[in-house]
């Protein structure tokens, strides 16, 4: 069934807009989940006209469109008001405009607002769109913040207070693009849709798990805010931690949003809270130096374009969590995030123990390799007879691509996490004590290392970061399950 919403965009002139979210809404659009009953008022700074506004959406739509007709009927749904977010009277016309398109298409008082500019804004539009009466309890109203969720436990607190002046945490949807990824979601199929999967899924059964969020692009345009971020929040207390949390929840009651919230909560709330000793131990920064990577030259970090010549922030990181659950209390999630390394690489193994072996020599131990990108698929080694006279034994893969890798056609992320927003589905979303609980951890390490208590390993462009990452895995007697050749 079709929505019938308005969705009002904060941001509107912005990058993520024009790559994600109108391409997004517009395959909603072509598969009937908006139809007529919807309109989209975009908003920035920039004094734009409805005419050009539209240009905009459809230039951003042009690849996915039949022809020229649909993309421009479907931009006919766009209106554009200019905006400056600490001005009273601009909210008065923005409160305007929503009642007249209510009306104009019928949408019932249906409201989806869309955050994507810069976080120190969010808490002043959400209190003026209360205070000039934009949420006005009619309809649903819904609130998507992208990230960044604060930049430490104390902004992101004082970020969801002030949210919450408005609206209820049941209505505001934080976005992880990451759990809008099928792989991703694919994990609670994989890990609850099969017995073998559902009963080994544990510390008796399982040694280590490992995730790898390696990237081969650097900062790019992105130096000024990366500079002020790093790789811890940029990356570990969002995606990595969401991630983990999935990997290590218990099993919900039923596949229900409120059930799976419940697990995932407590995932974090067991997170392992390390002593000083372990905090220096367990995680380790780096940071690119220039490097070659197929006869082409990358500059280093410090080199980049909005970054401080001597920056010690951290383009990689690498870490051990450990969750103190009963099913999983001593078992090391390894996790290791990059810029410039040797290729893009997302990917989860796990590690399973090795059976006792009766052949007079060690086993390889079963991994089972979940691909998130490029490639989406999974694969399962395990250890079997080589063909001969002779017997021996030698690890074989079972692997399995989905069919949107050989297409490229996986759904785009946001275009599943706006239609869960439409469908009041938060599962894939971020809840306020998952965010609390991922900045207390990252707090800690964030102040070690602004304190200079751990080495900043420089790491050259290509490789797959500091080799103290893999010092990491050896005090487990473990190695990175996935080692890439570097391409000189
Ligand atoms: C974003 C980070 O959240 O995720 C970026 O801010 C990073 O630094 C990006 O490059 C990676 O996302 P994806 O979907 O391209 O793997």
């Amino acid at each position: 069934m079709s929505s019938k919403v308005i969705v009002t965009i904060f941001g509107a002139s912005g990058d993520l807009a024009k790559r994600k979210l109108y391409p997004s809404l517009f395959r909603l659009y072509k598969s009937g989940n908006l139809s007529e009953h919807f309109a989209v008022i975009g908003t920035a700074r920039r004094p734009w006209s409805k005419e050009y506004f539209e240009s905009v959406v459809v230039e951003s739509i042009t690849d996915l469109a039949d022809s020229p007709q649909q993309a421009q009927e479907f931009a006919s749904h766009f209106y554009y008001q200019s905006h400056d977010v600490n001005d009273t009277e601009h909210y008065i016309a923005l409160r305007d405009l929503q009642n007249s398109l209510d009306e104009k298409y019928q949408t019932e008082h249906n409201k989806v607002f869309f955050l994507s500019m810069a976080p120190q804004f969010f808490g002043t539009i959400a209190k003026h769109l209360k205070s000039e009466g934009i949420v006005d309890g009619q309809g649903f109203e819904r609130l998507i913040v992208e990230k960044p969720f604060g930049t430490d436990l104390e902004t992101a607190s004082q970020l969801n207070k002030e949210l919450e002046e408005t609206f209820d945490e049941e209505q505001i949807f934080r976005i992880d693009h990451y759990l809008g990824k099928e792989m991703i979601q694919n994990i609670f199929a994989i890990r609850f849709g099969n017995l073998i999967f559902d009963n080994l899924w544990n510390r008796d059964f399982i040694d280590n798990i490992q995730i790898t969020f390696a990237e081969r692009l650097g900062v790019e345009e992105r130096g000024g805010y990366y500079d002020h971020s790093g790789a811890l929040r940029d990356m570990v207390q969002n995606h990595t931690l969401q991630l983990l949390s999935l990997l290590a929840m218990d099993k919900p009651a039923t596949f229900t949003k409120d059930a799976i919230r419940a697990e995932k909560i407590k995932v974090f709330e067991q997170l392992h809270n390390p002593t000083d000793d372990e905090l220096k131990k367990f995680f380790i920064r780096g940071q690119y130096r220039s490097g070659t990577i197929e006869g082409k030259k990358d500059i280093s970090y410090r080199s980049e374009p909005n970054v401080y010549p001597e920056s010690t922030t951290e383009t990689y990181a690498s870490g051990t969590f450990f969750v103190d659950s009963d099913r999983f209390r001593g078992v090391p999630f390894f996790f290791r995030t990059g810029k410039r390394l040797t290729q893009k690489g997302t990917m989860v193994n796990v590690v399973f123990k090795q059976t006792d072996s009766i052949f007079g020599h060690s086993l390889q131990p079963n991994v089972l390799t979940i691909y998130i990108q490029p490639n989406e698929g999974f694969s399962l080694s395990i250890n079997g007879k080589e063909v001969g006279e002779k017997f021996s034994i030698a690890p074989i893969s079972f692997d399995y691509e989905t069919d949107a890798t050989a297409t490229g056609a996986s759904p785009e992320p946001y275009e599943k996490l706006i239609f869960d927003v439409l469908n009041n589905d938060s599962t894939n979303y971020s809840h306020w004590h998952e965010v609390r609980a991922s900045w207390q951890l990252i707090d800690r390490i964030e102040k070690l290392w602004a304190e200079n208590g751990a080495p900043l390993y420089e790491y050259k462009s290509g490789s797959m970061g500091p080799t103290a990452s893999d010092d990491l895995l050896a005090e487990y007697g473990a190695e990175w399950v996935w080692k890439p050749e570097p391409k000189n």
